[in-house]
């Protein structure tokens, strides 16, 4: 199983539209994938038309905390052939409070998940923008470890970013965090690369330039995706864009980036507590 964290703490920078079209683009190869909403505004159920878990039966939340056990497929919700999610619920704000209170939390999320080895292919994590333990614990799921004593996970951080100035700092943040986290849990952690989105050329030289020092940055850029109305249109019709609009360019390059990672032809990046990845 491979698990993508789609990790940025600035908000709106397009990690949940990522993550929706990236884990449709996997499923279309025929990958059998599995969409994570881990962030509290439950935006990736929204989008993709999936109703909320309850508050008080089966949720992600109550079953990380240990609240509720059951069938974890009474935690799944079929958006279509291959494509799965485990959506938010009312109550998901509470888990991140009560993850501070627990040992061991930045591993909650990797333990569950490692169960599903043997369902899913593909798991694609949405991520809240914050720095906090629900996005460290989506950070660590990333990590490569055997599981069962057979089955292998292995994992990449992909970041979306704006083309635009802010998000460099940002970015500066979000890979101390990265760094941070490794050396604290002695692990390492590989990161794909920035996947450039929300980029308008006509938008003049800030965008330009800002693709250009994306490009130049070491992480590398993995794709870039247009900021274009359909991405959009998709959302408010509850529809991936792979579907809303297949011929787009967008979801092209959302069918390129899936291929790419699929092949294992994008190597990543390391972070770890022996080695150093730039900022
Ligand atoms: N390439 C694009 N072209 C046009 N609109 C886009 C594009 N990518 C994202 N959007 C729109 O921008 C908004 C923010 O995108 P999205 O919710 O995916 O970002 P996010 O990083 O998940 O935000 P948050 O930090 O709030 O979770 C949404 O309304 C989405 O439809
Ligand atoms: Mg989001």
């Amino acid at each position: 199983m491979r698990i993508y964290a789609v990790a940025n703490q600035k908000g709106g920078v397009g990690k949940t539209t990522s993550t929706i079209n990236l884990g449709r683009a996997l499923s279309e190869l025929g990958r059998r994938v599995l969409l994570v909403d881990f962030d509290p505004q439950g935006h990736l159920t929204e989008a993709i038309g999936a109703p909320a878990a309850p508050a008080e039966g089966a949720n992600l939340a109550r079953a990380l905390l240990g609240q509720w056990s059951g069938e974890l497929g009474d935690l799944l919700h079929k958006v279509s052939d291959n494509l799965f999610v485990l959506c938010t619920s009312d109550d998901m704000f509470l888990l991140e409070p009560q993850m501070y209170a627990r040992t061991g939390r930045e591993q909650l999320l990797s333990r569950f998940l490692d169960a599903l080895t043997d369902v899913f292919d593909d798991v694609v994590i949405d991520c809240p923008p914050s720095l906090g333990a629900i996005n460290d614990s989506a950070l660590v799921a990333t990590r490569r470890r055997t599981t069962g004593g057979h089955s292998e996970v292995t994992g990449k951080i992909i970041i979306p970013v704006g083309a635009e100035d802010s998000s460099i700092r940002a970015l500066r943040l979000l890979l101390r965090q990265v760094r941070t986290l490794c050396e604290a849990l002695n692990i390492e952690l590989n990161i794909a690369g920035l996947l450039v989105n929300l980029y308008d050329a006509r938008r003049g030289k800030v965008a330009t330039t800002t693709l250009e020092a994306f490009k130049n940055h070491p992480l590398g850029v993995v794709e870039v995706i247009h900021d274009r109305a359909k991405v959009r249109d998709s959302w408010r019709e509850r529809t991936p864009l792979m579907d809303y609009a297949p011929d787009s360019e967008n979801a092209e390059a959302f069918r390129n980036l899936a291929r790419r990672l699929a092949v294992n032809e994008i190597p990543g990046t390391t972070a770890g507590a022996t080695t150093a990845v730039t900022a």
